[in-house]
């Protein structure tokens, strides 16, 4: 059994990113394992302001959500970094949430695969490719993990609009196969 955290960064409700979450979650706990999914809806995290204290302490020298997240991702197995796209990009969001992340660079961590899934308006490379770009390069700084899989649902724009898109049945079935 496997501890899966997955981590949701859309702030609005109805969310269709937070629709591909809850279905890879199905699907993971399915399969017997453990499954703990933090949206990023009502939590306080502020920007880091680059003091670097984390990386001698291992803590933020912030006291706000972002320290007990930090916690649950140290202690998870799986990764799943779950965002609409913004301008081609994460949501500020989950780009917020990496850099809060930072006390786990100078540290162990246990996780080794992560996953990334994504709506989007547009059905493109672009709207694709660009957001994965950012969550490999944070991925590629934590040396014993990977990115092991994405889900990409492009045409999907108003809240719920995801339902019945085949990227659902992927992440599901990702989920399962952990
Ligand atoms: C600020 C903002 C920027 C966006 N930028 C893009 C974009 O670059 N490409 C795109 O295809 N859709 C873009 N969209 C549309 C969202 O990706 C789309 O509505 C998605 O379904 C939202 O996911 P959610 O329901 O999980 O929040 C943008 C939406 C917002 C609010």
């Amino acid at each position: 059994m496997k501890h899966v955290l997955i981590l949701t960064a859309s702030l609005r409700p109805r969310s269709n990113s937070d629709r591909l979450a809850a279905a890879f979650a199905e699907g993971a706990r399915e399969a017997g394992h453990a499954v703990e999914t933090i949206s990023l809806k009502g939590k306080r995290l502020a920007f880091c302001t680059g003091c670097l204290a984390c990386q001698k302490t291992g803590r933020c020298v912030i006291a706000d959500d972002a320290r007990a997240i930090a916690e649950k991702v140290k202690e998870a197995d799986v990764l799943v970094f779950v965002s609409p796209v913004y301008y081609y990009s994460i949501a500020g969001s989950l780009k917020t949430l990496f850099d809060r992340l930072n006390p786990l660079f100078a540290g162990d961590y246990r996780f080794r695969e992560v996953y990334f899934l994504s709506a989007a308006a547009e059905d493109s490379e672009e709207a694709k490719e660009g957001p994965k770009t950012a969550v490999q390069g944070w991925v590629d700084c934590f040396e014993e993990a990977r990115l092991a899989g994405t889900v990409f649902a492009g045409g999907c724009d108003a809240p719920g609009a995801i339902e019945g898109h085949p990227a659902l049945d992927k992440a599901r079935a990702i989920g399962r196969a952990l």
